[in-house]
């Protein structure tokens, strides 16, 4: 990158000007942690090396319009003197006499640090004036304050128009080389991850990013002003709202460029910032009286699936930044790639990534007891050597295919095709009119009967609809319920899905609750609030052992008869997300009992792949059930994985 950097700088016998970014968290009138001052002795090293004499310049904190003894920078003087092993005098001011009869008696080698440069508020205004009165109390002016040069500020811009030359110094160097080659000549995907409190701070730099990216992760308190964007309540959290319109239009602009966009789907919440504990709830769910202050658990594994497709080991680790001290998330804004590394959260990802592995291998160990026969039919999944063991499930749906002329072959088929299989449920879902053939062709086989919807109620004047035990009588053990062609073409509530489930269960039936997001929603990088959303709504009432009798579907609206299926991988990260917020509205006995099944697009030459990943726990077929050898193909292949996953 062509910037001229302080290794060109002819220091010998030289006042310079270092605008450092010195502003570290305090805590009991000393630095409690020191990193940023870390960051840049090499350069404060280097020029005094050279025989520089050093006036070294930050800001620290946010001070109301003047000085602020809370906010002066003498800490930071006795700790930088204490890492640079010489003493570190403090001026009383940064601009003004006395200040510049210190600066000039600096002797070469020496270092002197001025007072914090928010004490005026000239420096926020980039004020010309002020910026004069630092310039001249050096000779050159290097820049080594990364974290801060986004800023239109005296001691930043103003000050270069009189104080020259003007160069980077180490650190800075350091970061512009690292997103230089991160954004000029990146390994794909490219996955940037932004946060801070504000977006106004942003805006420039996200409108730029989503240009190059691929995909864009949200944290921080800029999140929310996103979230309201979006059209969610946030209660108390930060928002900008002059700026809702900018973060519309960066989201439009993200959705339009293809851009991945991940925000959070969960967060901590509390009363205040002071407040010393919170709880994590739905981003839908932020109290009108609280504010969220840190993302929550399912976030983090949100971000950590999207970021774990970074090729950059780098940008990767920069992940996520836990704040010091509370249980504020701040990403991106506070500082630079180096400093990232270190970061808390690289150890917490180890050991979520830790804990996933064991899950995966938990669940790849799942097998046996079948979908209830009976009307009391108790709960799937068992408890094998202290690990549950889930049966996996192959349903298909015919949707609105099968007169009777061909339900019939279709169901022999099936039945002939499927006389010895074991280790997996199967379940035909045919249409009402074919419920009575097809359940006479599989009586007496380990094949189930459900049914492709169902009304709440069990009787009563509902011109068309079929009430439970209706399909009870029938023999069916099973109904799919808000499959999203009925959300899309009967305006099918989550409130009317939630009333069904209830009404299914009320007979014994076992409701099989479809949820996913739409090809939009995926766009937006809201595939796992939409789930959510649906899933809370839909069990919304229902005690744990009402949960414990569900199945869920996992079906990406986009997936569905379309060719396209999702890949192993993102279905398995949102069926992972599923089982984590089941535990959390039920518990973790029935989350881990709970089968997930994937729909859309489900052939035999793509379950197993699917299938193959722990948390996928069967098929929930359209179109490819429509064809006996089809059908039988998947169903073993099924099988055939079962037997291999098992002990
Ligand atoms: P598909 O349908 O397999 O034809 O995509 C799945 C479903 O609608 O359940």
């Amino acid at each position: 990158m062509s910037k001229l950097t302080i290794e060109q700088l002819p220091l010998a016998g030289k006042r310079v000007f270092v605008r450092a970014d010195l502003n570290a968290p305090l805590g009991g009138g000393t630095v409690a942690d020191d990193t940023r001052l870390r960051a840049v002795i090499p350069t404060l090293r280097l020029a005094l090396d050279r025989g520089a004499a050093v006036v070294l310049a930050s800001h620290l904190g946010r001070p109301k319009g003047g000085p602020d003894p809370k906010l002066s920078l003498e800490p930071v003087a006795e700790r930088l003197g204490e890492l640079l092993a010489r003493p570190v005098p403090l001026a009383p001011d940064c601009v003004g006499e006395a200040t510049r009869a210190q600066a000039q008696a600096v002797k070469a080698g020496e270092l002197l640090l001025l007072e914090n440069l928010r004490f005026h508020p000239e420096e926020e205004k980039n004020d010309d004036g002020f910026a004069r009165q630092l310039a001249e109390l050096a000779d050159c002016y290097v820049n080594d304050a990364f974290a801060a040069a986004h800023r239109a500020h005296a001691s930043i811009e103003a000050i270069t128009h009189h104080l020259q030359p003007a160069a980077a110094g180490l650190l800075m160097q350091q970061e512009l080389s690292a997103l230089g080659r991160i954004l000029e000549a990146p390994e794909r995907p490219l996955v940037a991850v932004l946060g801070g409190a504000k977006v106004s701070d942003k805006v420039t730099l996200v409108e730029h990013l989503v240009g190059k990216v691929d995909a864009l992760v949200i944290g921080g308190g800029m999140a929310f002003t996103f979230l309201r964007a979006l059209g969610h309540a946030v209660g108390r959290s930060l928002v900008e709202p002059d700026r809702i319109e900018t973060a519309r239009s960066a989201l439009e602009q993200a959705r339009r460029r293809g851009v991945q966009l991940a925000l959070p789907v969960d967060a901590v919440v509390a009363d205040g910032l002071d407040s010393s504990s919170g709880r994590a709830v739905g981003i839908r769910q932020i109290p009108d009286d609280q504010m969220g202050l840190d993302i929550g658990p399912r976030t983090i594994e949100q971000f950590t699936a999207v970021l774990a497709k970074a090729t950059d080991g780098r940008l990767r680790e920069a992940a996520l930044r836990r704040g010091h001290g509370g249980h504020r998330a701040r990403g991106g804004g506070g500082g630079g790639l180096q400093r990232h590394r270190r970061w808390r959260y690289d150890r917490r990802r180890q050991r979520r990534r830790g804990q996933r592995q064991d899950r995966l291998h938990l669940d790849r160990r799942r097998r046996l007891p079948r979908i209830p026969r009976g009307t009391n039919a108790p709960r799937r999944g068992r408890s094998h050597g202290g690990r549950v063991m889930r049966t996996p499930l192959v349903i298909g749906n015919w949707k609105m295919f099968g007169t009777l002329a061909e339900a019939r072959p279709l169901a022999s088929g099936v039945r002939d095709g499927l006389k010895r299989f074991k280790g997996v449920d199967v379940v035909m879902c045919p249409p009402f009119t074919a419920l009575a053939a097809v359940g006479e062709i599989v009586q007496g086989t380990a094949i189930g009967l459900g049914a492709q919807n169902c009304h709440w109620e069990a009787s009563g004047a509902h011109t068309g609809e079929i009430a439970p035990p209706m399909l009870v009588e029938l023999g069916c053990r099973v109904v799919l319920i808000g499959h999203s062609e009925r959300r899309r073409e009967m305006g099918e509530t989550d409130e009317l899905v939630n009333k069904k489930i209830v009404g299914a269960l009320a007979h014994g039936l076992v409701p099989v609750l479809c949820v996913g997001e739409t090809a939009e929603e995926r766009r937006q990088g809201l595939t796992f609030t939409t789930v959510e959303g649906q899933l809370r709504a839909s069990l919304a009432g229902l005690d744990t052992a009402a949960v414990a009798r569900l199945v869920v579907a996992y079906e990406p609206v986009w997936a569905i008869g379309t060719g396209v299926n999702a890949t192993p991988q993102q279905a398995a990260e949102v069926h992972g997300y599923v089982r984590g917020l089941v535990s959390e509205l039920a518990s973790k006995e029935v989350a881990q009992g709970l089968r997930v099944l994937y729909g859309g697009s489900v052939k035999a030459d793509n379950v197993d792949a699917l299938l193959a990943e722990g948390e996928i726990d069967g098929a929930l077929v359209g179109g490819a059930s429509l064809n006996a050898q089809g059908f039988v193909s998947i169903v073993k292949k099924a099988a055939r994985g079962a037997a291999t996953r098992g002990e």
